[in-house]
């Protein structure tokens, strides 16, 4: 568990006509990381960007890329994503034929050179179904959406699972992804979480700089309210 909360405002909610300038707006702002959806119309109802788009946010970042798979069979396309060389490589449990082929996608990421490796999971699947993989990996990263679109809702019962990984003793990174705002943050930290997605309630605002101070500052008070976190 890290002691501070990591922030990553998701491009999906950008500007994508201006997208440097919208990178730079978020790394000006104190962004810890970039959060880049990557979305293939099967796995999710929505498509976005491929590896060529991220390889070019990746050119012109100067903070890390925390990048997003929402696609069907991700291990077919791990090495092209690993290109962009990520910080962190994330994939869903569900859009693998099994868990054996997770594994084989978690070492694939190693084997690509990506530092983290993190699994996903929707609001429908249990922690159960990723269990076997904690072992393996270093960012859990748990939906607190369907995936597909942003500026949509926290489901609350979803924070049982950051609860429940905690409870487990497990130590990695917990992000939550999904209708993270100002007034649900607090509840995400207190359940365990120490990496925070926010795409509308980051890139919606003006003054994103004031935003995320006040993110910080809201989640340095839910971590003293949490047992779990440092
Ligand atoms: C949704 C994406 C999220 C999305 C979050 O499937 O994975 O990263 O950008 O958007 P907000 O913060 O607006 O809910
Ligand atoms: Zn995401």
């Amino acid at each position: 568990m890290s002691p501070t909360v990591r922030i990553a405002p998701s491009i999906l909610s950008c500007d994508f006509a201006r997208i440097g300038e919208e990178l730079r707006r978020a790394e000006a702002a104190g962004a810890d990381w970039h959060h880049i959806d990557v979305m293939d119309g099967h796995f999710v109802p929505n498509l976005t960007i491929g590896p060529p788009v991220v390889e070019a946010v990746a050119k012109a970042a100067s903070i890390p890329l925390d990048v997003h798979l929402m696609i069907e069979r991700p291990i077919d396309w791990v090495a092209r994503y690993a290109k962009a060389r990520p910080e962190v490589l994330t994939f869903h449990v569900e859009a693998c034929a099994g868990l054996d082929e997770a594994r084989a996608t978690v070492r694939a990421v190693r084997d690509a050179g990506v530092p983290k490796v993190g699994v996903s999971l929707r609001p429908g699947t249990a922690i159960e179904a990723l269990e076997p993989l904690l072992d393996v990996v270093d960012l859990v990263l748990v939906m607190s959406v369907e995936p597909g679109f942003g500026g949509q809702g926290v489901r609350p019962e979803t924070l049982s699972k950051p609860r429940r990984l905690r409870q487990l003793g497990w130590r990695g990174i917990v992000e939550i992804d999904g209708g993270v705002n100002a007034s649900t943050l607090g509840s995400c930290v207190e359940a365990g979480c120490d990496a925070l997605v926010a795409g509308s309630a980051l890139y919606n605002e003006l003054d994103m700089t004031a935003a995320i101070a006040r993110f910080r500052s809201l989640a340095a008070q839910a971590a003293q309210r949490g047992s779990h976190v440092a």
